[in-house]
């Protein structure tokens, strides 16, 4: 397994170009389902997510062109072959049951395993069974899978139009049950449906594959089926937690930098944040520029949410910068009930966190001491690599297989900006 050295210390400055989002492009994958036509998604990352969903698809009968060089894909499902999504693969990746609600919508049937745990905590998929049940699913749980159909006497076969309130806001669920609205029988009206603008990139690709949605974005969204869909090409969204985890690079070691293609919009709550703890954050015409103001942080409060609220994916990356404050943080985790793993890592290189429930309370040290640390998830590594840029002396991080889930050439982009860092290949 390979790992990342860092050597603290130097202060950023320069330009990171922010890669296509990892969370748009799942579930954009996944609308190639609901077509026979092909979808050509383009700023798509080069992640090991990406990949292991091609596969999926392709077990379902997908035929996947990945252009890895000019970051396109060109998806085309004539026919699903089989709508069997296997444990083997679903389990690599949760976002997988996002295949459940294009079959159903498009063929009537579809099986999937049920994900695992994840580290993070159990993310059961209750809401994706509820909703598509209420669209008119049977739903069979047995042997781990989930065999979903529609039954040919109802609908023909075909998903219905419903109201249905989500008892609490996910943005899988969401993503699920839109794609499946836009090809049932009538309206579709989704109640507290998540708001992240991955949702509204998803929308708009529908959209322009023929599907009737209005409100994506707000926590109402409704949804006219139509008969069938076409193929389109469609620019995946930037990566906002990319972009929110570079962003925290020059907070943490000082200095100054662009990050290219980034949005403030996407990213609101994290740039006041920063302002709050004195790093500034401006709009650009190449992007956002982040500098770091003179003198030591100051001490935060946030309180993970969904969007707009404050994300919980720039949770542990917001943790590593206060262990550097002067003062004490508090940090909430609403959304996730185990996502404290780095806080002992954290520990090893100096810092100072207490854990109460669900908040953590960083109390800032001077500086932070390298040492080896263990990523535990996707999130937690980039915490851990941050807190590396600024600490005295080596940090190495191991089990960077979770990084290179969602970061794409993470130490070639930190290393143009002045860092110290370098992959170690290895097998142990
Ligand atoms: C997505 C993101 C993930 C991010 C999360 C929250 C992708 C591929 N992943 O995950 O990076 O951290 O949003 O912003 O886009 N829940 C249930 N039942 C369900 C579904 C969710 O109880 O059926 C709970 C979850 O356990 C969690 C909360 O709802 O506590 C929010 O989860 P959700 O928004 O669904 O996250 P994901 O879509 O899995």
């Amino acid at each position: 397994m390979d790992k990342i050295a860092v050597t603290g210390g130097r202060a950023l400055h320069g330009s990171i170009p922010v890669s296509g989002s990892k969370n748009a492009c799942l579930p954009l994958m996944t609308a190639a389902l609901l077509t026979d036509q092909t979808l050509t998604l383009t700023n798509v990352p080069n992640l090991a997510d990406i990949g292991t969903l091609s596969s999926l698809l392709g077990s379902l009968g997908a035929s996947v062109t990945h252009d890895r060089d000019a970051n396109r894909l060109d998806l085309r499902v004539a026919r699903l072959s089989s709508p069997l999504a296997h444990y083997d693969i679903v389990r690599k990746m949760r976002a997988s049951i996002l295949v459940l609600g294009p079959m159903l919508a498009r063929d009537g049937a579809g099986t999937v395993s049920l994900p695992g745990g994840c580290a993070i905590g159990a993310r059961p998929v209750d809401l994706h069974l509820r909703g598509l049940e209420a669209m008119g699913a049977t739903l069979d749980l047995r042997d781990g899978y989930v065999h979903a159909s529609v039954p040919r006497s109802v609908n023909g076969g075909r998903l219905r139009g419903v109201s249905y309130r989500f008892p609490v806001v996910s943005v899988g669920a969401t993503e699920n049950l839109l794609m499946a609205a836009t090809l049932a029988r009538g309206t579709t009206r989704l109640v507290n449906a998540a708001r992240e603008p991955e949702i509204v990139d998803l929308a708009e690709c529908l959209s322009s594959m023929g599907a009737q949605i209005e409100g994506a974005g707000t926590s109402t969204i409704e949804i006219e089926g139509v008969d069938a869909l076409s193929g389109t090409e469609h620019r995946v969204i930037a990566d906002r937690i990319e972009m929110g985890s570079f962003m925290i690079a020059p907070a943490i070691t000082g200095g100054d930098v662009i990050l290219e293609g980034g949005r403030l919009d996407l990213v609101s709550s994290l740039a006041e944040a920063l302002d709050a703890a004195g790093v500034s954050v401006e709009e650009v015409p190449q992007g956002l520029r982040v500098r770091r103001r003179n003198g030591r942080l100051n001490p935060v409060s946030i309180v993970t949410e969904p969007f707009p609220g404050y994300a919980t994916d720039l949770q542990a990356q917001m943790m590593a910068l206060m262990t550097l404050a002067e003062g004490t943080s508090s940090i909430t985790e609403q959304i996730f009930e185990n996502r404290f793993m780095h806080v002992p890592e954290l520990g090893r290189m100096g810092a100072k966190i207490e854990i109460t429930g669900n908040t953590a309370q960083v109390t800032g040290v001077e500086s932070l001491r390298g040492a080896p640390v263990m990523a535990t998830d996707l999130r937690a590594s980039i915490s851990l690599l941050l807190a590396g840029l600024a600490a005295q002396g080596e940090t190495v991080v191991s089990r960077v297989y979770h990084l290179d889930r969602g970061y794409e050439r993470v130490e070639e982009k930190l290393r143009a900006c002045g860092a110290s860092i370098e992959r170690i290949s290895g097998d142990d």
